[in-house]
C-alpha cells in the first residue's frame, strides 16, 4: 500500500469504531437472490441465516464483525480496534442471529492484540480480542494455513449496513460472492491501485450487488475445505463503497498470516483448545456379518467431550472372520464423513482382524454417534465384529 492509499486506511481505523458503531453497520449492500421461505424476501443485499447456521460469528459492541477463534479468542480487523493492551470496553455477543434475542450470550473483552503491520506497507487487518472468560464449549472457525482456498465462491455474514449509507441489520445476514484475482482488483479503480497483493483477498460480482458494508469489518469470509467443513479465508476490511459495480470488497488475506495469527492466540493463551486425549468408548456387542452381503454397523456414543476429535483418533478393532481378505472396514464420523480404514485384498488370507487404525478425524466434532462399517466383499467366508473402541 503505497501513501495515499495509507492515508485512506488509516482515516478509515481511526474513524471506524465510531462510524461503524454509530451506523451499526451490516453487510450486504445488494439484493442477492431471495431464498424460499425468506421471511423478508425484500432484504436489501443479503438473506437472513439460520439461527446456528454460522455459529462461530460474534457482533462485537463498537459495531464489528467477528468470528470465534477459540473458546476465548475472538478474530476480527485492526481497523475496529484502538490499539493493543488491556481493554474492558468491547462486549462479544455470541450464539444469536438477532441482536435482540434474549438467549444471547455475552462477555466483555480483557485484552486486544492489534497486528503491528497494519497501517504500514505490510498490512494485516487483523486482531485478537480476548475475552474475560471463555465461552465454554464455543463453535470456533478454523482459519485456512493455504493459498488452496484463496479461490472460488465464499460466504460472508454479518450485522452491517444493507446498503451503502443504510443501516444496520437486526438479524445476521449472509450471502455468496465470488474471487476477484489481484490484478483484476488493482485495476478496478484508483480506489484499488494500492491494493497489498499478500495482505488483501478481494471479493465480488464485477457488477456489484452484493457485499459486505460498513460494520460487517471484523467478520469472517469464509468457504467449504476439501472436508467439506467451513473455514475462514478472509476479514472483512475495506471497499469503495459497498457493493458498486467493479468496486470488490477487500478482505485480509487470513492464509498470509495464519501463522502469525496462531502464534499470537498461543502466547494469549487461548489458542484453540487441545483435542481431548486418552478417553476410550468401546462397544462389546457382537454383529455378524453377513457372507457377500451388505455393510453391517456398530456404533458408538461419545459424550461428554467438547470441540474437535484428535488427528491422531485411534480406532481399535477385533473382528473375528476367517478371511480377512473380504472385509472392507471403515469408520463412519457423526456427521457422516466416512474414513476408509481398510480395503479388501483378495490375497490377504489370514484370519481375524485384531488391530489399531489411526485416523485423523481433526476436522470432526468428538461428540455424537461413531460408526464402525464392516462390509465382507466376497462369499464363502464369514465372521462377526467382536468388539471395537475409540480412544480420542
Ligand atoms: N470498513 C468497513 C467497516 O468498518 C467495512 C467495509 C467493507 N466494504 C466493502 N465494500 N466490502 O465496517
Amino acid at each position: 500500500m503505497h501513501n495515499s492509499r495509507m492515508g485512506r486506511v488509516i482515516a478509515l481505523a481511526a474513524g471506524v469504531a465510531m462510524s461503524c458503531a454509530a451506523m451499526a453497520g451490516q453487510a450486504f449492500a445488494a439484493p442477492p437472490p431471495s431464498l424460499p421461505g425468506d421471511p423478508t424476501p425484500q432484504v436489501v443485499g443479503g438473506s437472513p441465516a439460520a439461527k446456528g447456521e454460522f455459529p462461530w460469528m460474534v457482533r462485537l459492541s463498537m459495531g464489528c464483525g467477528g468470528a470465534m477463534y477459540s473458546e476465548s479468542l475472538v478474530l476480527t480487523a485492526a481497523h475496529c480496534l484502538g490499539s493493543t493492551g488491556p481493554n474492558t470496553s468491547i462486549t462479544v455477543t455470541y450464539g444469536v442471529v438477532d441482536l435482540q434475542d434474549s438467549a444471547a450470550i455475552r462477555r466483555t473483552s480483557s485484552y486486544v492484540y492489534k497486528y503491528p503491520g497494519y497501517g504500514t506497507s505490510e498490512g494485516g487487518d487483523w486482531a485478537l480480542v480476548k475475552l474475560s472468560s471463555p465461552i465454554t464449549g464455543a463453535a470456533t472457525l478454523p482459519i485456512t494455513t493455504t493459498k488452496s482456498f484463496d479461490t472460488g465462491t465464499f460466504t460472508i455474514a454479518g450485522w452491517g449496513d444493507t446498503s451503502e449509507g443504510g443501516s444496520a441489520s437486526r438479524y445476521l445476514l449472509k450471502a455468496q460472492v465470488p474471487f476477484v484475482d489481484d490484478t483484476t482488483c488493482r485495476n478496478s479503480g484508483a480506489y484499488y491501485r494500492d491494493l497489498i497483493f499478500n495482505a488483501e483477498l478481494c471479493a465480488g460480482y464485477p457488477g456489484g450487488g452484493v457485499d459486505t458494508c460498513q460494520g460487517d469489518s471484523g467478520g469472517p469470509m469464509f468457504r467449504r475445505d476439501n472436508n467439506n467443513a467451513w473455514i475462514q479465508v478472509g476479514i472483512v476490511s475495506h471497499g469503495d463503497g459497498c457493493a458498486r459495480r467493479n468496486a470488490p470488497g477487500v478482505y485480509t488475506e487470513v492464509s498470509t498470516f495464519a501463522s502469525a495469527i496462531a502464534a499470537k492466540a498461543a502466547e494469549l493463551g487461548g489458542g484453540p483448545t487441545p483435542p481431548p486425549t486418552g478417553k476410550v468408548f468401546e462397544n462389546t456387542g457382537n454383529v455378524d456379518i453377513p457372507d457377500a452381503g451388505a455393510a453391517v454397523t456398530s456404533s458408538i456414543a461419545v459424550t461428554g467431550l467438547t470441540g474437535k476429535a484428535p488427528a491422531t483418533l485411534k480406532a481399535g478393532v477385533d473382528i473375528k472372520h476367517t478371511y480377512r481378505g473380504d472385509l472392507v472396514i471403515d469408520l463412519v464420523a457423526p456427521d457422516g464423513t466416512t474414513y476408509r480404514m481398510k480395503n479388501a485384498s483378495s490375497n490377504d488370507s489370514s484370519a481375524n482382524v485384531i488391530t489399531t487404525y489411526t485416523v485423523d478425524a481433526s476436522s470432526e466434532v468428538a461428540a455424537g454417534t461413531w460408526k464402525l462399517r464392516v462390509q465382507d466383499t466376497y462369499s464363502a467366508d464369514t465372521g462377526y465384529i467382536d468388539s471395537w473402541k475409540l480412544t480420542f
